[in-house]
């Protein structure tokens, strides 16, 4: 669910009640809207800045209710080390920490006041601010049926009770308007997220398919292939991870033309989409399996993307793939030492039933290359285990067969916060997918399987195509809990191609 909480943009001087918010830089060096406070309550900031040792360190807080003298019901003090060191993510952050410090606070309205010592703050950083705030106020509530006990989970409950977050600053003007593009993220991020979060039995391939179709309504050109016409175009390599299941395979094709015919060839972005991963006959063990729910987390990011891209009219060509399958054991599945001819005309051994995505993401990768000719082409996987162990839970892998693509999606994620970490391919790698029966098969052994699955994506990955594939395994689901996220689904890789496409690929 979004954050309910109203946002808006006012000047500093507008009335305030509820909660107040000011800053301090590391000193503490107190901003004019703080001295002003300060002052009408006859030294009570400081006061209370002294008492709790606040050095206007970043994580540091004071926090006075019904401060004597100030009519506000609340006054929060935030530290933030050096305003002038801030990058994007360093006030995306900020404006999670601060959404987090208003829940639970009982007061219909916060005012944030947007300043520091050294002065005013860019209109681009408020923006920022103001997308981590609603980031960090998304939750996922859908299937809670009583409020919340004040014990406990008080925070999300009290939540309710904030109505409106006002931002005060300098030009309020302009921040709104480099808010609009960040409203559109918030969007896109929320919908990843939902998605992610949402469980199987009410998510299957068509109901995923379904919600794709849904982006018609933002302009976006949807189209849901379903199981007759995926035989058709031969996709046998992702029907066969679907054959177990009751619920029929789909793939959706949803494009967004913002550049029109000038823009020329689009970028394609793929997602893996195994709205449930049981490992098929290779059955996965029962602890944890219910994670596997989070297995189209690539799809979701690529739908979020779409609609972040026609929410704010980016102007690219962008055109989003997902394959959208159920990974079932039953006596119609797939099971492990049969053979199938994957769209690309290439056979495959399935080893393990488990290493299905690549076989998804196959003949994905291969419809997208021969349709639409693309500048590049992006997939998202939540493909490997392996990939934790190497990264943990910090950097997603990247892998690609292009120098100039893997540095630009460094840089956005460099950016963003969402980050990267490359990793090798080479032919001794490739080699470790070759099979005694057919042209390769799907798992390449005990060693470097990150990698191995990535090779496997590369041999239909056509010469000339530039391409990354981003293995999302550690940062898209069972998230970590940050200033800008709180919930399972992180809603990985919206931020970070949107940067990529508005970077690189969007005409001026
Ligand atoms: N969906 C899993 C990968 C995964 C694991 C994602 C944990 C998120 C959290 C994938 O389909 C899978 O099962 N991969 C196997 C591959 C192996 C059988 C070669 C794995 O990583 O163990
Ligand atoms: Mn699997
Ligand atoms: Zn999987």
């Amino acid at each position: 669910m979004s954050d309910q909480t109203i946002l808006s943009f006012a000047s500093k001087t507008a009335p305030a009640e509820g909660v107040v918010v000011v800053f301090a830089e590391e000193g503490p060096k107190l901003s004019p809207a703080a001295k002003d406070l300060d002052k009408k309550s006859k030294g009570l900031l400081s006061k209370a800045a002294d008492i709790t040792g606040f050095k206007g360190k970043k994580e540091q807080t004071v926090d006075l209710i019904a401060p004597q003298g100030l009519k506000y019901a609340r006054l929060v003090f935030v530290g933030m080390d050096k305003a002038s060191a801030y990058d994007t993510e360093d006030w995306l952050n900020l404006g999670g920490t601060v959404r987090g410090l208003l829940s639970g606070k009982e007061a219909s309205a916060a005012h944030v006041f947007f300043e520091t010592e050294g002065g005013d703050i860019k209109p681009a950083d408020i923006a920022s601010f103001a997308l981590g705030a609603l980031l960090r106020g998304y939750t996922f509530k859908k299937y809670k049926t009583k409020p919340r006990k004040k014990n406990g989970e008080a925070a999300e409950a009290n939540d309710r009770t904030l109505k409106k977050i006002v931002v005060h600053c300098a030009d309020p003007k302009a921040a709104s308007q480099a808010f609009a593009p960040m409203r559109a993220i918030a969007e896109g991020v929320t919908l990843a997220r939902d998605l992610v979060n949402e469980p199987a039995n009410v998510l299957g391939p068509a109901e995923f398919a379904a919600r794709a179709k849904a982006l018609s309504k933002l302009g976006v050109h949807v189209e849901v292939l379903g199981p007759k016409v995926l035989r058709k175009l031969g996709m046998n390599a992702l029907l066969a991870v679907g054959q177990g299941s009751a619920r029929p395979s789909h793939v959706a094709v949803m494009q967004w033309k913002g550049a029109g015919a000038k823009g020329g060839e689009p970028i394609v972005i793929v997602g893996k989409g195994v709205t449930f991963d049981t490992g098929g006959i290779s059955l996965k063990p029962a602890a944890g399996m219910e994670e596997m729910k989070g297995d189209m987390a690539g799809a979701a990011c690529v739908v979020g993307l779409m609609h972040e891209l026609a929410a704010r009219k980016a102007k690219v060509n962008a055109v989003g793939i997902i394959g959208l399958v159920e990974n079932m054991p039953s006596g119609s599945a797939q099971r492990p030492g049969d053979v199938v001819t994957a769209m690309s005309g290439q056979t495959i051994e399935v080893l393990n039933t488990d290493a299905e995505g690549r076989m998804v993401l196959a003949d994905c990768l291969w419809y997208a290359q021969g349709r639409f000719k693309p500048k590049a082409v992006i997939n998202l996987a939540t493909l490997t285990g392996a990939v934790m162990v190497a990264l943990g839970k910090e950097h997603a892998g990247l892998f690609s067969n292009n120098d100039d693509l893997a540095g630009r999606l460094i840089a956005a994620g460099d950016v963003t916060g969402e980050k990267l970490w490359r990793l090798p391919l080479g032919p001794k790698y490739d080699k470790m997918i070759d099979s005694k029966v057919a042209d390769m098969k799907n798992t390449g052994g005990k060693w470097g399987g990150s990698i191995s699955a990535a090779q496997f994506l590369q041999r239909f990955i056509k010469d000339g195509t530039p391409w990354a594939h981003l293995d999302i395994a550690g940062t898209a689901m069972s998230s970590v809990d940050s200033e800008i996220n709180r919930s399972w689904g992180s809603g990985f890789g919206v931020r970070l191609l949107d940067r990529l496409i508005a970077e690189n690929y969007e005409r001026p």
